[in-house]
């Protein structure tokens, strides 16, 4: 299987205009209902994990082209251990599979790796590919693709917390230092901006122990179209969605 995908050469992609000017800086996606489209065509829900590589692909691409600048994609999260464990072994391989074929272009295209999550406590096999990747990509400038895996959000904030009480307790940081700023650099995600959209597929509507932290002010668009269907098609409709909102954090 393999997709065509971004241009090899420097040769920048044809850019897509979205109507306004509010593309989102950051977008975090759900990429739900794999296992729903495998079992429709009679298939092994594995089978969906599989296709779901095409759709990265092509939303990797789309996200390129409308100059958006973050996208982080919740690929195994802390809970999805408790699938069966063909299954789990299944989705664990799939980046190594997309980063085996794809790493060449995606250097290429200037897209930068990076992950959050517990990477320690994932099989070798799946850590040592995304740590090649990152180190391989560090220096891209263009599209940061986040991958979280073995993420869950409120381990992320019981983790921050541990860590800032233990600086708290080596006197390295004070109890009056500690605001939301301060917090966030606790988080797998210091450094990278809030989401500003969240898109997630396949019909359910919950954050699934998503960012929980991260997403308090972000734009949500839900859309009943499984993962492996999503298309170019309904992600610029959400960003042309997202132009249309008006984000007030509270205020009037
Ligand atoms: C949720 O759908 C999906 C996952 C748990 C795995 C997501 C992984 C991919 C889309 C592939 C990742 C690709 C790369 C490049 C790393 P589900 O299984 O819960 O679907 P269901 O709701 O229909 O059962």
């Amino acid at each position: 299987m393999r997709i065509p995908f971004l241009t090899t050469t420097k040769q920048p992609e044809e850019s897509i205009d979205i109507s306004g000017e509010n593309i989102p800086y950051h977008i975090a996606i759900i990429m739900d209902g794999n296992g729903r489209w495998a079992q429709k065509r009679g298939m092994p829900r594995m089978a969906g994990h599989k296709e779901g590589i095409s759709t990265v692909v092509k939303i990797v691409k789309a996200a390129v082209k409308c100059k958006v600048k973050a996208l982080t994609l919740y690929t195994f999260s802390t809970e999805n251990w408790k699938r069966p464990k063909p299954e789990v072994d299944t989705i664990l391989k799939l980046p190594k599979e997309f980063l085996h074929i794809y790493l060449p272009e995606l250097m290429a295209n200037d897209v930068r790796i990076e992950t959050i999550g517990d990477i320690e406590h994932l099989p070798a096999h799946t850590r040592k590919a995304v740590e090649y990747a990152v180190e391989r990509t560090r220096d891209n400038n263009g599209l940061r693709l986040n991958f979280a895996l073995n993420y869950g959000g409120r381990q992320e904030i019981l983790n921050a917390m541990k860590k800032l009480y233990a600086d708290i307790n080596e006197a390295k940081l004070s109890m009056d230092e500690v605001d939301e700023q301060t917090f966030s650099k606790y988080l797998y995600t210091d450094g990278l901006p809030d989401p500003d959209l969240l898109i997630r597929t396949g019909g359910e509507k919950r954050l699934s122990n998503y960012l929980p932290w991260q997403l308090a002010y972000t734009e949500f668009w839900f859309t009943a179209v499984l993962w492996p269907d999503f298309s170019e098609k309904e992600f610029i409709q959400a960003l042309e969605e997202y132009g249309q909102r008006k984000r007030r954090y509270g205020g009037l």
